[in-house]
Protein backbone atom coordinates (compact mmCIF):
# COMPACT_ATOMS: atom_id res chain seq x y z
CA UNK A 1 0.00 0.00 0.00
CA UNK A 2 1.36 3.90 -0.84
CA UNK A 3 2.15 5.43 2.14
CA UNK A 4 0.64 8.74 2.08
CA UNK A 5 0.15 9.83 5.52
CA UNK A 6 2.53 10.27 8.49
CA UNK A 7 2.06 10.11 12.47
CA UNK A 8 4.64 10.66 15.18
CA UNK A 9 4.35 8.44 17.93
CA UNK A 10 5.85 10.66 20.93
CA UNK A 11 7.08 8.64 24.15
CA UNK A 12 8.08 10.51 27.69
CA UNK A 13 10.36 9.87 30.17
CA UNK A 14 11.48 6.30 31.40
CA UNK A 15 9.64 4.90 28.76
CA UNK A 16 12.87 3.78 27.45
CA UNK A 17 13.02 1.95 29.99
CA UNK A 18 10.23 -0.65 29.16
CA UNK A 19 11.30 -4.23 29.15
CA UNK A 20 12.58 -4.14 32.62
CA UNK A 21 10.75 -1.08 33.90
CA UNK A 22 8.09 -2.36 36.51
CA UNK A 23 6.87 -5.25 33.97
CA UNK A 24 3.75 -6.27 36.42
CA UNK A 25 1.98 -2.58 35.30
CA UNK A 26 3.58 -2.15 31.81
CA UNK A 27 4.70 -5.54 30.80
CA UNK A 28 7.89 -6.92 29.19
CA UNK A 29 7.92 -5.44 25.36
CA UNK A 30 10.90 -3.14 25.09
CA UNK A 31 9.97 0.30 23.46
CA UNK A 32 12.08 -0.96 20.75
CA UNK A 33 9.62 -3.51 19.91
CA UNK A 34 6.61 -1.44 20.20
CA UNK A 35 8.38 0.71 17.45
CA UNK A 36 8.83 -1.93 15.35
CA UNK A 37 5.30 -3.18 15.47
CA UNK A 38 3.85 0.11 14.80
CA UNK A 39 6.42 0.72 11.73
CA UNK A 40 4.79 -2.43 10.76
CA UNK A 41 1.40 -1.86 11.58
CA UNK A 42 1.73 1.65 9.57
CA UNK A 43 3.40 0.34 6.26
CA UNK A 44 0.17 -1.70 6.28
CA UNK A 45 -2.47 0.86 6.71
CA UNK A 46 -0.29 3.35 4.30
CA UNK A 47 1.17 5.54 7.32
CA UNK A 48 4.66 6.55 7.99
CA UNK A 49 5.31 6.03 11.57
CA UNK A 50 8.17 8.40 13.14
CA UNK A 51 8.57 6.69 16.73
CA UNK A 52 10.43 9.09 19.02
CA UNK A 53 11.03 9.06 22.98
CA UNK A 54 12.72 11.29 25.39
CA UNK A 55 13.42 12.21 28.94
CA UNK A 56 13.90 16.19 28.38
CA UNK A 57 10.12 17.86 28.27
CA UNK A 58 11.90 20.59 25.74
CA UNK A 59 12.75 17.67 23.18
CA UNK A 60 9.12 16.83 23.42
CA UNK A 61 8.04 20.22 22.91
CA UNK A 62 10.59 20.36 19.90
CA UNK A 63 8.77 17.51 18.39
CA UNK A 64 5.71 18.40 18.68
CA UNK A 65 6.59 21.83 16.99
CA UNK A 66 8.42 19.78 14.00
CA UNK A 67 5.56 17.58 13.85
CA UNK A 68 3.16 20.96 12.71
CA UNK A 69 4.90 20.89 9.72
CA UNK A 70 5.49 17.32 9.18
CA UNK A 71 3.04 15.15 10.34
CA UNK A 72 -0.85 14.61 9.87
CA UNK A 73 -0.98 13.24 13.04
CA UNK A 74 0.09 12.83 16.39
CA UNK A 75 0.11 9.53 19.34
CA UNK A 76 1.99 11.06 22.41
CA UNK A 77 2.38 8.71 25.82
CA UNK A 78 4.02 11.94 27.62
CA UNK A 79 4.34 9.55 30.24
CA UNK A 80 4.78 11.22 33.80
CA UNK A 81 4.72 14.81 31.95
CA UNK A 82 1.08 14.22 31.37
CA UNK A 83 0.51 14.85 34.81
CA UNK A 84 2.98 18.09 35.06
CA UNK A 85 3.78 19.48 31.57
CA UNK A 86 1.57 22.55 30.38
CA UNK A 87 4.26 23.59 27.95
CA UNK A 88 3.68 20.08 26.37
CA UNK A 89 -0.53 20.70 26.88
CA UNK A 90 0.20 24.69 25.20
CA UNK A 91 2.20 22.72 22.15
CA UNK A 92 0.02 20.22 21.45
CA UNK A 93 -2.84 22.90 20.87
CA UNK A 94 -0.88 24.42 18.70
CA UNK A 95 -0.62 21.39 16.22
CA UNK A 96 -3.96 21.25 13.88
CA UNK A 97 -3.73 17.23 12.67
CA UNK A 98 -4.98 14.47 15.00
CA UNK A 99 -4.17 14.11 18.04
CA UNK A 100 -4.31 10.84 20.44
CA UNK A 101 -3.38 10.60 23.89
CA UNK A 102 -1.76 7.13 24.86
CA UNK A 103 -1.09 5.42 28.25
CA UNK A 104 0.00 1.56 28.63
CA UNK A 105 -1.51 1.37 32.45
CA UNK A 106 -5.20 3.28 33.71
CA UNK A 107 -3.82 5.97 35.31
CA UNK A 108 -7.33 6.13 36.83
CA UNK A 109 -6.84 3.42 39.00
CA UNK A 110 -2.96 4.50 40.16
CA UNK A 111 -2.04 6.91 43.08
CA UNK A 112 -4.31 9.89 42.71
CA UNK A 113 -1.54 12.31 41.26
CA UNK A 114 -2.11 10.40 38.29
CA UNK A 115 -5.53 11.47 37.66
CA UNK A 116 -4.66 14.71 36.19
CA UNK A 117 -3.94 15.23 32.76
CA UNK A 118 -2.58 18.04 31.27
CA UNK A 119 -2.59 16.09 28.07
CA UNK A 120 -5.98 14.78 28.02
CA UNK A 121 -8.19 18.71 27.15
CA UNK A 122 -5.54 19.18 23.62
CA UNK A 123 -6.85 15.74 21.98
CA UNK A 124 -9.14 14.89 20.41
CA UNK A 125 -9.04 11.27 21.69
CA UNK A 126 -8.01 8.85 25.04
CA UNK A 127 -6.54 5.42 24.92
CA UNK A 128 -5.09 3.80 28.12
CA UNK A 129 -5.01 0.72 30.17
CA UNK A 130 -5.06 -1.46 26.66
CA UNK A 131 -0.94 -2.65 27.66
CA UNK A 132 1.61 -2.10 24.93
CA UNK A 133 -0.93 -3.27 22.57
CA UNK A 134 -2.49 0.23 22.38
CA UNK A 135 0.48 1.17 20.24
CA UNK A 136 -0.44 -1.09 17.12
CA UNK A 137 -4.15 -0.78 17.86
CA UNK A 138 -4.31 3.35 17.59
CA UNK A 139 -1.63 3.01 14.72
CA UNK A 140 -4.48 0.70 12.76
CA UNK A 141 -7.30 2.73 13.36
CA UNK A 142 -5.05 6.61 12.54
CA UNK A 143 -6.09 6.38 8.92
CA UNK A 144 -9.70 6.10 9.31
CA UNK A 145 -9.40 8.79 11.88
CA UNK A 146 -7.63 11.09 9.60
CA UNK A 147 -10.32 10.07 6.37
CA UNK A 148 -12.67 12.31 8.61
CA UNK A 149 -10.68 15.47 8.41
C1 LIG B 1 2.11 6.02 31.64
C2 LIG B 1 1.37 6.38 32.93
C3 LIG B 1 2.06 7.53 33.65
O1 LIG B 1 1.37 7.83 34.86
C4 LIG B 1 3.49 7.16 34.02
O2 LIG B 1 4.15 8.25 34.61
C5 LIG B 1 4.25 6.60 32.88
C6 LIG B 1 3.59 5.72 31.91
C7 LIG B 1 1.52 4.78 30.93
O3 LIG B 1 1.85 4.58 29.78
O4 LIG B 1 0.76 4.01 31.54
O5 LIG B 1 5.47 6.78 32.78
O6 LIG B 1 2.02 7.11 30.75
Amino acid sequence: MKVNRKAYVINGPNLNLLGTREPEIYGTDTLEIIAERCRDQGRKVGLEVVFLQSNYEGEIVEWIQQAIKEADAIVINAAAYTHTSVAIHDALKTFPGYKIELHISNPHLRESFRHVSHVSSAVDAVVAGLGVRGYDLVIDLLPEMLSHD
